[in-house]
C-alpha cells in the first residue's frame, strides 16, 4: 500500500475507546390489549438504557416477564417502541426466543433461504453453514424437515440461522434453553471465539450460574436496566 493515509494510520484504539455497535436510550414500552371497558395497559419498559461495545459479551438478566424479550425485539426492530432511541452499526444476527422455522423445509433449505435473504454468495453461505453444523453438532439432520426435529435441534437451527452471515452483532434470546450440556459448552466456546474476533454479543439469560461467562451484565428490574 502506497496510499498516503496508510502510512500515518494509527493503531486501533482499545475496545473501551471505540464507539458502541449498539446504543439504546430511554426505551419505553407499554402493551395495550383489549377494548374499553376491558382495556388493559401493561407498562413493561420504563426508560431502559443499554450499550454494546465491539468485542464484548453482555448479559441481559431478569425474572420471567420482566421485559427482556420485549427489549431485545425493540433493539432489532421487530417491535415498535413508545419512546426512546436505538442506534446500531454493522450487520445484526437475531435469534428469537421462539424459533421461527418452516415445518416443511429441511435444515439445508433454511440455510439456503436465509443465505439468499442475507445476500450471501453461495460458496460463502455453504462454508458458513457447514461450519455451523460442525460447531453445534447437527450435520446429521441437514436433510431432515423441521417437523422431524427435536426441540434441541430446532434451537440449534434457530441459533445457526442467526450466525450464518457472521454478523458484527448477535442478539440471542435464551438461545440455549433446549441444549444438552455438551452443546451448551460448545455454545460458550463459540461466543468467546466471536468475542475475540471483535464481534459483540447480547445474550438473554435467566440462569444466575452463567454470570461469570459475561464481560458485563445488565439486570432488568422494574422496566429499567441496571449495570451490575
Ligand atoms: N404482545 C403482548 N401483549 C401484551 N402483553 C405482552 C405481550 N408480550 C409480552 N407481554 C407481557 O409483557 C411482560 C414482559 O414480557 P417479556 O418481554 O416476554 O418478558 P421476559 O422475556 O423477560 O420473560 C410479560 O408480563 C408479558 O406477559
Ligand atoms: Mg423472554
Amino acid at each position: 500500500m502506497t496510499h498516503a493515509s496508510e502510512s500515518v494510520k494509527s493503531p486501533p484504539p482499545p475496545p473501551s475507546a471505540r464507539p458502541p455497535v449498539l446504543e439504546a436510550s430511554d426505551i419505553i414500552k407499554t402493551y395495550r390489549t383489549g377494548w374499553w371497558p376491558r382495556r388493559r395497559t401493561k407498562p413493561v419498559l420504563r426508560g431502559a438504557d443499554l450499550h454494546l461495545l465491539p468485542g464484548e459479551i453482555v448479559g441481559l438478566v431478569g425474572e420471567n416477564g420482566s421485559g427482556k424479550s420485549t427489549l431485545m425485539n425493540i433493539l432489532v426492530g421487530a417491535l415498535n417502541r413508545d419512546a426512546g432511541s436505538v442506534t446500531q452499526s454493522g450487520l445484526v444476527g437475531f435469534c428469537p426466543q421462539e424459533p421461527v422455522l418452516y415445518e416443511r423445509l429441511t435444515c439445508d433449505e433454511h440455510f439456503e433461504l436465509f443465505g439468499r435473504a442475507y445476500g450471501m454468495v453461495e460458496s460463502t453461505m455453504q462454508r458458513s453453514r457447514d461450519d455451523i453444523y460442525a460447531t453445534l453438532g447437527f450435520a446429521e439432520w441437514r436433510n431432515a424437515r423441521v417437523e422431524e426435529l427435536s426441540g434441541g435441534t430446532r434451537a440449534k437451527l434457530n441459533l445457526g440461522l442467526a450466525l450464518l452471515p457472521d454478523p458484527d452483532l448477535l442478539l440471542l434470546d435464551e438461545p440455549y434453553a433446549g441444549f444438552d450440556w455438551d452443546t451448551y459448552q460448545r455454545f460458550w466456546q463459540l461466543t468467546r471465539t466471536r468475542r475475540d474476533a471483535g464481534r459483540s454479543l447480547l445474550i438473554i439469560s435467566h440462569f444466575i450460574t452463567d454470570a461469570d461467562r459475561f464481560d458485563r451484565i445488565y439486570d432488568l428490574i422494574d422496566g429499567r436496566t441496571v449495570a451490575r
